[in-house]
């Protein structure tokens, strides 16, 4: 059993369409572990974004991820952290396959609807920054 960190991001939630995201996930058979929302400064934005301090889109990405609301899931399952990210689609919505979330809802590479981890190590670690294991599903 695998686990990851899905997030349903501002522009969604300021449209009113965090429901549909939700919807398709559970449609998708995802189990989801925990869920909360959360408005991050732009400073915890920086923190949970860290691997991308010094690129070209930090300064917009972390103003962005903290202009409002976010949701905040662990999703869990076998292969989750593939299975969202390819139900999630490519990062760039113009990119993104037909039926995937962010060609769906994203409108540009910045507010491109969703995000997922990409690897065990940074799903445990962005796990981590949003829920303690008493906020987590146990599955018993
Ligand atoms: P996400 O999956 O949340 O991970 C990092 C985010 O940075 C990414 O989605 C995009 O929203 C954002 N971003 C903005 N510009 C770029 C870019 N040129 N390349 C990759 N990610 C970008």
């Amino acid at each position: 059993m695998q686990s990851t960190l899905a997030i349903i991001k501002p522009e969604i939630l300021k449209k009113g369409l965090s429901g549909k995201i939700i919807s398709i996930i559970e449609e998708h058979g995802f189990r989801i572990s925990a869920m909360k929302m959360v408005h991050l400064t732009k400073d915890q934005a920086g923190r949970f974004y860290h691997v991308h301090r010094g690129k070209f889109f930090f300064e917009e990405l972390t103003q962005y991820m903290s202009s409002g609301p976010i949701i905040v899931m662990v999703l869990s399952g076998d292969n989750v952290i593939e299975r969202w990210r390819s139900l999630m689609g490519a990062t760039d919505p113009s990119k993104a396959k037909e039926g995937t979330i962010r060609k769906l809802y994203g409108t540009d590479i910045q507010r491109n609807a969703v995000h997922g981890s990409d690897a065990p190590e940074t799903a445990a670690f962005e796990i981590s920054f949003f829920f303690s294991k008493m906020e987590i599903e146990n599955g018993s």
